[in-house]
Protein backbone atom coordinates (compact mmCIF):
# COMPACT_ATOMS: atom_id res chain seq x y z
CA UNK A 1 0.00 0.00 0.00
CA UNK A 2 1.02 3.54 -0.87
CA UNK A 3 1.26 6.38 2.26
CA UNK A 4 -0.88 8.46 2.26
CA UNK A 5 -0.54 12.21 3.26
CA UNK A 6 -1.94 12.61 7.05
CA UNK A 7 -4.71 15.00 5.96
CA UNK A 8 -6.20 12.34 3.60
CA UNK A 9 -6.45 9.98 5.85
CA UNK A 10 -7.78 12.56 8.16
CA UNK A 11 -10.18 13.40 5.84
CA UNK A 12 -11.21 9.92 5.65
CA UNK A 13 -11.87 9.60 8.83
CA UNK A 14 -13.58 6.09 8.90
CA UNK A 15 -10.65 4.69 7.33
CA UNK A 16 -8.83 5.67 9.97
CA UNK A 17 -10.95 4.46 12.68
CA UNK A 18 -10.89 1.22 11.04
CA UNK A 19 -7.21 0.86 11.04
CA UNK A 20 -7.17 1.23 14.69
CA UNK A 21 -8.79 -2.00 15.71
CA UNK A 22 -7.13 -4.92 15.90
CA UNK A 23 -9.52 -6.49 12.70
CA UNK A 24 -11.99 -4.67 10.80
CA UNK A 25 -16.01 -5.11 10.57
CA UNK A 26 -15.57 -6.73 6.98
CA UNK A 27 -13.56 -9.54 8.46
CA UNK A 28 -16.26 -11.25 8.90
CA UNK A 29 -19.89 -11.82 6.65
CA UNK A 30 -22.80 -13.34 7.42
CA UNK A 31 -22.44 -17.17 6.00
CA UNK A 32 -25.75 -17.65 3.72
CA UNK A 33 -25.37 -21.58 4.55
CA UNK A 34 -26.41 -21.42 8.33
CA UNK A 35 -29.58 -22.41 8.23
CA UNK A 36 -28.04 -26.00 7.02
CA UNK A 37 -25.71 -26.35 9.87
CA UNK A 38 -26.56 -28.18 13.58
CA UNK A 39 -28.77 -26.74 15.05
CA UNK A 40 -27.73 -26.23 18.86
CA UNK A 41 -30.76 -24.75 20.08
CA UNK A 42 -33.62 -22.33 20.52
CA UNK A 43 -33.68 -19.50 23.24
CA UNK A 44 -36.30 -17.21 23.84
CA UNK A 45 -35.45 -13.97 25.78
CA UNK A 46 -38.60 -11.95 26.55
CA UNK A 47 -39.86 -8.89 28.74
CA UNK A 48 -39.11 -10.83 31.99
CA UNK A 49 -35.30 -10.92 31.69
CA UNK A 50 -33.19 -8.21 32.51
CA UNK A 51 -31.28 -9.02 29.47
CA UNK A 52 -34.36 -8.04 26.62
CA UNK A 53 -33.25 -4.78 25.99
CA UNK A 54 -30.01 -5.79 24.77
CA UNK A 55 -30.96 -9.57 23.61
CA UNK A 56 -34.86 -9.69 23.53
CA UNK A 57 -35.71 -12.20 20.95
CA UNK A 58 -35.93 -15.73 20.00
CA UNK A 59 -31.86 -17.19 19.89
CA UNK A 60 -31.98 -19.95 17.41
CA UNK A 61 -28.34 -21.09 17.47
CA UNK A 62 -26.11 -23.22 14.69
CA UNK A 63 -22.83 -24.46 14.64
CA UNK A 64 -21.00 -25.12 11.45
CA UNK A 65 -19.57 -28.65 10.64
CA UNK A 66 -16.26 -27.12 11.94
CA UNK A 67 -17.39 -26.83 15.12
CA UNK A 68 -20.21 -29.35 15.69
CA UNK A 69 -17.46 -32.01 17.24
CA UNK A 70 -16.01 -29.89 19.29
CA UNK A 71 -19.81 -28.86 20.50
CA UNK A 72 -21.02 -32.72 21.12
CA UNK A 73 -17.54 -33.53 22.75
CA UNK A 74 -17.33 -30.14 25.09
CA UNK A 75 -13.85 -29.39 23.71
CA UNK A 76 -11.99 -26.22 22.93
CA UNK A 77 -12.94 -25.14 19.49
CA UNK A 78 -10.26 -25.27 16.35
CA UNK A 79 -9.53 -22.15 13.95
CA UNK A 80 -12.72 -22.41 11.75
CA UNK A 81 -15.54 -22.98 13.69
CA UNK A 82 -18.54 -20.64 13.61
CA UNK A 83 -21.55 -20.32 15.76
CA UNK A 84 -24.28 -18.07 14.38
CA UNK A 85 -27.70 -16.71 16.04
CA UNK A 86 -30.34 -16.04 13.93
CA UNK A 87 -32.32 -13.57 16.16
CA UNK A 88 -35.78 -13.33 15.06
CA UNK A 89 -38.32 -11.10 16.77
CA UNK A 90 -41.55 -12.57 18.25
CA UNK A 91 -45.49 -12.91 19.35
CA UNK A 92 -46.97 -14.11 21.86
CA UNK A 93 -50.34 -15.37 20.96
CA UNK A 94 -52.57 -17.72 23.47
CA UNK A 95 -49.73 -18.64 25.29
CA UNK A 96 -47.64 -19.31 22.00
CA UNK A 97 -44.66 -18.29 21.18
CA UNK A 98 -44.62 -17.74 17.28
CA UNK A 99 -41.25 -16.49 15.35
CA UNK A 100 -41.28 -12.97 13.36
CA UNK A 101 -39.40 -11.40 11.63
CA UNK A 102 -35.26 -11.60 11.60
CA UNK A 103 -33.76 -8.58 13.60
CA UNK A 104 -30.25 -9.88 12.97
CA UNK A 105 -27.45 -11.95 12.80
CA UNK A 106 -24.99 -12.79 15.70
CA UNK A 107 -21.59 -14.42 14.14
CA UNK A 108 -18.58 -15.73 16.15
CA UNK A 109 -15.80 -17.42 13.97
CA UNK A 110 -12.74 -19.20 15.88
CA UNK A 111 -9.19 -17.64 14.78
CA UNK A 112 -6.87 -18.09 17.89
CA UNK A 113 -3.75 -15.65 16.24
CA UNK A 114 -6.24 -13.36 14.47
CA UNK A 115 -8.55 -12.98 17.32
CA UNK A 116 -6.41 -13.29 20.12
CA UNK A 117 -7.39 -10.08 22.05
CA UNK A 118 -11.13 -11.63 22.28
CA UNK A 119 -10.67 -14.73 23.31
CA UNK A 120 -9.90 -16.41 20.00
CA UNK A 121 -13.26 -15.05 18.59
CA UNK A 122 -14.55 -12.61 16.01
CA UNK A 123 -17.45 -11.47 16.83
CA UNK A 124 -20.02 -9.65 14.67
CA UNK A 125 -23.95 -8.26 14.03
CA UNK A 126 -25.39 -7.63 11.06
CA UNK A 127 -28.98 -6.10 11.19
CA UNK A 128 -31.83 -7.82 9.59
CA UNK A 129 -29.33 -10.07 8.61
CA UNK A 130 -27.85 -7.56 5.63
CA UNK A 131 -24.35 -8.16 5.08
CA UNK A 132 -23.95 -4.49 5.01
CA UNK A 133 -24.83 -3.57 8.26
CA UNK A 134 -22.26 -4.99 10.65
CA UNK A 135 -22.49 -3.15 13.79
CA UNK A 136 -19.96 -4.01 15.56
CA UNK A 137 -17.05 -1.78 16.02
CA UNK A 138 -15.33 -2.50 19.48
CA UNK A 139 -16.07 -6.19 19.84
CA UNK A 140 -14.18 -6.49 23.20
CA UNK A 141 -16.54 -3.91 25.15
CA UNK A 142 -20.11 -5.08 22.58
CA UNK A 143 -19.55 -8.92 22.72
CA UNK A 144 -17.00 -10.53 24.17
CA UNK A 145 -17.41 -8.88 27.49
CA UNK A 146 -20.72 -10.59 28.56
CA UNK A 147 -19.48 -13.75 27.13
CA UNK A 148 -16.23 -13.83 29.56
CA UNK A 149 -18.03 -15.76 32.08
CA UNK A 150 -18.07 -18.87 29.74
CA UNK A 151 -14.17 -18.82 29.76
CA UNK A 152 -14.11 -22.22 30.86
CA UNK A 153 -16.14 -23.12 27.83
CA UNK A 154 -14.25 -21.35 24.70
CA UNK A 155 -16.56 -18.70 25.21
CA UNK A 156 -19.69 -20.30 24.22
CA UNK A 157 -23.20 -19.97 25.95
CA UNK A 158 -24.81 -23.01 24.39
CA UNK A 159 -24.05 -26.45 25.29
CA UNK A 160 -25.03 -29.56 23.26
CA UNK A 161 -29.14 -31.20 24.18
CA UNK A 162 -28.52 -34.80 22.63
C1 LIG B 1 -25.43 -9.16 27.72
C2 LIG B 1 -24.61 -10.33 27.42
C3 LIG B 1 -24.23 -10.60 25.98
C4 LIG B 1 -23.72 -9.74 25.06
C5 LIG B 1 -23.42 -8.25 25.23
C6 LIG B 1 -23.47 -10.51 23.87
N1 LIG B 1 -23.82 -11.83 24.06
FE1 LIG B 1 -23.68 -13.33 22.70
N2 LIG B 1 -24.68 -14.55 23.96
C7 LIG B 1 -25.11 -14.22 25.23
C8 LIG B 1 -25.91 -15.31 25.76
C9 LIG B 1 -26.59 -15.32 27.13
C10 LIG B 1 -25.94 -16.30 24.77
C11 LIG B 1 -26.67 -17.62 24.82
C12 LIG B 1 -28.10 -17.38 24.39
C13 LIG B 1 -28.23 -17.37 22.94
O1 LIG B 1 -28.38 -18.43 22.40
O2 LIG B 1 -28.20 -16.30 22.30
C14 LIG B 1 -25.14 -15.79 23.66
C15 LIG B 1 -24.88 -16.51 22.51
C16 LIG B 1 -24.20 -16.03 21.41
C17 LIG B 1 -23.90 -16.80 20.22
C18 LIG B 1 -24.18 -18.29 20.01
C19 LIG B 1 -23.00 -19.09 20.58
C20 LIG B 1 -23.05 -19.19 22.09
O3 LIG B 1 -22.20 -18.57 22.79
O4 LIG B 1 -23.94 -19.87 22.61
C21 LIG B 1 -23.28 -15.95 19.35
C22 LIG B 1 -22.83 -16.27 17.94
C23 LIG B 1 -23.18 -14.66 20.01
N3 LIG B 1 -23.72 -14.74 21.27
C24 LIG B 1 -22.60 -13.55 19.45
C25 LIG B 1 -22.56 -12.31 20.07
C26 LIG B 1 -22.12 -11.09 19.41
C27 LIG B 1 -21.65 -10.99 17.97
C28 LIG B 1 -22.23 -10.09 20.32
C29 LIG B 1 -21.93 -8.62 20.15
C30 LIG B 1 -22.77 -7.94 19.20
C31 LIG B 1 -22.73 -10.69 21.56
N4 LIG B 1 -22.91 -12.03 21.37
C32 LIG B 1 -22.97 -9.97 22.71
C33 LIG B 1 -24.82 -13.07 25.90
C34 LIG B 1 -24.31 -11.91 25.33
Amino acid sequence: MTRKPLFLLAALGLLVAASFPAWSADDIQPPNEYRHWFHVNTMIIDKASPLFKDLGGMHNVYVNATGEEALKKGNAYPDGAMFVTDLHDFTVSDGSYVEGDRKGLAVMVKDAAKYGATGGWGFQFFLGGDPKKPVVTDAATQCFACHTPRKDHDYIFSSYIP
